[in-house]
């Protein structure tokens, strides 16, 4: 057993779009004073780098590159690429579902893989994503697979959107939830499912807090 890199802790948090992951996660972390992985960022941040560059969205070798060229600064919540803030642009719907689609590519795929394996850093790592738990960090000591009905998870991303200034439509947001919920959970690379010995969150009833506090004690209770 090597020490160093694989005795860090990794708690990882994956489920469907719009579940709420993102909040609970980066809660979890702020808790623990564990760094903090949003991976579907990096999926976010491929999509958009290849659409300012204009790559085209079937050139699998093309995104491939793209992707493991990504230098991304991550610092104060906020997201850097060559310098400029992103956090909003990635955001966006269009950038969202282009990450949908280029993530069903197995390059593209393998091209991220060490840039997440990077973020295991001491004390920890919170690691939110479809297939943290899978495979990314098969080896992490607590898996969460959150889940939240599909119209609750729609009224989330609303808010969000709404929140952000952004205009959005319910039931655009459900139907474009459920589309991408299928290709995630379809797609024959790392499709979206509970790893083994995960534990369940259903958030639909939840309140944010509520389930900052059911992962806390999980991880209390495995960390003995
Ligand atoms: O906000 P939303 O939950 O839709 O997406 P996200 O977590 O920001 O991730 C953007 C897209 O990247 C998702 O629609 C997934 O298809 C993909 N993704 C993935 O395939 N694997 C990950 N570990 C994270 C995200």
């Amino acid at each position: 057993m090597t020490h160093s890199v694989n005795s860090i802790p990794v708690i990882t948090i994956d489920g469907p779009t719009a579940s709420g992951k993102g909040t609970v996660a980066q809660l979890v972390a702020d808790t623990l004073h564990f760094h903090y992985l949003d991976s579907g960022a990096l999926y976010r941040l491929t999509a958009l780098s290849a659409l300012r560059q204009q790559v085209a969205l079937d050139n699998e070798a093309a995104l491939a590159q793209t992707a493991s060229s990504l230098r991304p600064r991550f610092e104060g919540g906020e997201v850097y690429l060559d310098g400029d803030s992103v956090s909003m642009a990635i955001r966006a719907e269009e950038v969202g579902n282009t990450a949908s689609k280029i993530a069903a590519l197995p390059a593209v795929r393998q091209a991220l893989v060490e840039l997440q394996l990077r973020f295991r850093e001491a004390p920890g790592l919170i690691a939110d994503g479809r297939d943290m738990g899978t495979v990314i960090f098969p080896d992490a000591c607590l898996k969460v697979f959150l889940t939240a009905s599909a119209e609750a998870r729609a009224q989330r991303r609303y808010k969000q959107l709404i929140d952000k200034g952004f205009s959005a439509n319910i039931n655009d947001l459900l139907k474009d939830l459920n589309e991408r919920d299928a290709r995630d959970a379809n797609r024959a690379v790392a499709p979206l499912k509970p790893a083994e010995g995960a534990y369940l969150l259903d958030t639909s009833n939840l309140t944010v807090n509520q389930a900052v506090e059911q992962v806390l004690g999980w991880y209390a209770a495995v960390k003995k």
